[in-house]
């Protein structure tokens, strides 16, 4: 592996206040597993709180908007997450290109946006279960990710996550075998290297998303080319969100 595994949890559309006191724990106990780079990516209204919480663990966002400001009522901008604390962001989730229409381009806007305002990215991608079943998913996710990167990226490995998510997996408990994540992602890798060269392509991290939980972290995270993961439901405690950490620091250096 590349480097630490990265595990992140994204809270989504939870959180208020009395949550503080799970991030709390979560920066504690990563305190004590450095082996693990270990992140959170609260909802706006969190970032600053959580940023201000924590002293060990990384903090996102979920999503920013393509524009560096003024007049867009109800947006946040890649600065803004920024200077709220936030060092990198979620972009191109498939609850956003979803529910918000996000399509392949509007990622890749958002993405340079965010790359110019000086924050990380995490690139999402995934197949839905009909992509899947028609045995297209490899070249529906590639396809993503090429559609959705920024053109000229100077160091894709330090700048640069990509989180590959089944939409089928996502909240649903199923998750693809460690084969078929494994299959799935030495394709991507191959990608990143054709893109930014074997150095830098070979150090951008991959993590797997999709009903990850405690009890199938090991196995998630000991497939090919796994990075790390990016976590839902099971981010939202500190208990189970740890299983996993803990997880990723039995993982082989
Ligand atoms: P779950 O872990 O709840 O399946 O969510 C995965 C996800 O969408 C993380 O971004």
């Amino acid at each position: 592996m590349a480097e630490r595994p990265f595990i992140v949890g994204n809270w989504k559309m939870n959180g208020t206040r009395s949550m503080l006191s799970e991030a709390r724990a979560i920066d504690r106990a990563s305190q004590r597993l450095m082996k693990v780079e270990v992140a959170l990516a609260p909802p706006y209204t969190l970032i600053h709180a959580v940023h201000k919480e924590v002293e060990q663990i990384g903090v996102g966002a979920q999503d920013c908007h393509p524009a560096e400001g003024t007049a867009h009522t109800g947006d946040v901008s890649a600065a803004m997450v920024l200077d709220a604390g936030a060092k990198f962001v979620i972009l191109g989730h498939s609850e956003r290109r979803q529910g918000h229409g996000e399509d392949d381009s509007m990622v890749k806007s958002k993405a340079a946006s965010a790359i110019a305002a000086g924050l990380r990215i995490i690139i999402c991608c995934g197949e839905s279960e009909a992509v899947r079943d028609a045995g297209e998913e490899e070249s529906f996710v590639l396809g993503q990710i090429r559609a959705s990167l920024p053109d000229d990226l100077d160091n894709a490995a330090a700048t640069l996550t990509i989180a590959y998510e089944p939409i089928w997996a996502i909240g649903t408990g199923k998750t693809p075998s460690a084969e078929n994540v494994g299959a799935m992602h030495r394709a991507i890798r191959a990608l990143l290297v054709q893109l930014y060269g074997e150095e830098h392509g070979a150090a951008v991290r991959i993590l797997y998303g999709g009903s990850v939980k405690p009890d199938n972290a090991l196995e998630l995270l000991g497939a090919d080319e796994v990075g790390g993961a990016l976590v839902g439901g099971a981010s939202l405690t500190a208990e189970s969100f740890l299983g996993i950490v803990l997880a990723a620091a039995e993982l082989p250096e």
